[in-house]
């Protein structure tokens, strides 16, 4: 089966093909980043006239690339939810719309379950179950995945998701948006002798609470508050920026360890945009279990983790009604099994 995937629930416009015989065909990104910059965040209602722009000649483009016609189609997957209702709403009307036109089947995908089954999409896919960690601008969770569609959360952010922080963080120290991988980037610059005698320590916020749940907010504001009392050099920057990365990464490190080992399973995929970040996959490899990341370009938001997902789930009969109905708010919970 041949599935166009289409991704818009936020700033990236995302389009893919998936052939469930031989993979991949053909993706393509295109990014509302430079847009959204000079407003220091995402406008929603700026980001659902750029998609509505862009959308249909990604779809083309990628459809030349993977050399199909639209008759070659067997189905078309989209993001429903959660995200942004405008944007989410663009995507949901194409894809819906195209499917019916073409008179093939469609399903509409939530993006959470997309960044779980990206590690799919690899060479080295992981087996079920696992423990996925999910790190995005919105959502900080350890899901306890059995199979796809039987997800019980196990713990998630009870404030700012981690994405997020990166994010408020950066902004508090000028970085610009998006701050994550510029915060990180800054973060790596740090020299062997900061690092074996680091300037600031940052606490790790609930490592001491029994249970997975994760506070990332307490941190951006111990950030603010080390920026006002230092020197306020770019140095100083740095060594605030590596300090947070750090706290973060190790809270994660900490939290993953203890949901292998409750759960007694040694398999851990780290998915979302935060799952780009350089220090954390070198920090998590050092678990005793067997970790799978996806590729970079698909850690972050993209078209072929909902083609993917799209599908799998269109191959086990599943599809939607001719009805377009996105979800901003969607749990991952929710969803069925195949
Ligand atoms: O999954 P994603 O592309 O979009 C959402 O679904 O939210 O994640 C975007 C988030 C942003 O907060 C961004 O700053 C963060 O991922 N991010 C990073 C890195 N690359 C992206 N955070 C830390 N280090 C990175 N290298
Ligand atoms: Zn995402």
């Amino acid at each position: 089966m041949k599935i166009l995937g289409i991704e818009s629930s936020c700033d990236e416009t995302g389009v893919a093909v998936y052939d469930t015989a031989s993979g991949l065909l053909a993706h393509r990104l295109y990014s509302q980043v430079a847009l959204h910059a000079e407003y220091g965040g995402v406008v929603p209602e700026l980001a659902s006239r750029d998609h509505i722009r862009k959308i249909t000649p990604l779809i083309r483009e990628t459809m030349a690339d993977a050399g199909l016609q639209f008759g070659d189609l067997d189905g078309v997957a989209y993001t429903a939810g959660p995200g942004l209702i405008g944007a989410l709403m663009v995507g949901a009307s194409v894809g819906r719309s195209l499917a019916w036109g073409l008179d093939i089947p469609a399903v509409a995908v939530h993006h959470m379950e997309g960044h779980l089954l990206a590690p799919m999409l690899e060479q080295n896919a992981p087996q079920f179950p696992f423990i996925a960690l999910l790190v995005s601008g919105g959502h900080t969770m350890l899901v306890l995945v059995k199979a796809v569609g039987d997800y019980a959360i196990l713990g998630e952010s009870v404030d700012d998701a981690v994405g997020e922080a990166f994010d408020k963080t950066a902004k508090m120290l000028g970085l610009g948006y998006p701050g994550g991988p510029v915060l990180a980037k800054l973060a790596d610059s740090i020299t062997d002798q900061e690092i074996a005698n680091p300037s600031y320590t940052f606490p790790r916020p609930m490592i001491k609470h029994p249970g997975l749940d994760f506070s990332f907010s307490g941190l951006k504001t111990f950030a603010l508050t080390t920026w006002r009392n230092s020197k306020q050099t770019e140095q100083e920057k740095a060594r605030i920026a590596y300090a947070f990365q750090e706290a973060v990464v190790d809270t994660l490190f900490i939290k993953c360890r203890r949901a292998l080992k409750q759960a007694e399973i040694k398999r851990l995929v780290i998915a979302g945009g935060v799952g780009a970040n350089k220090r954390l996959r070198e920090k998590l490899q050092s678990l005793d279990a067997d970790v799978f990341f996806p590729r970079m370009e698909f850690c972050t938001d993209n078209g072929a983790m909902i083609a993917y997902a799209g599908a799998i789930r269109l191959q086990a009969g599943q599809k939607e009604d001719a009805v377009i109905r996105p979800k901003p708010r969607w749990s991952l919970e929710e969803l069925s099994g195949l």
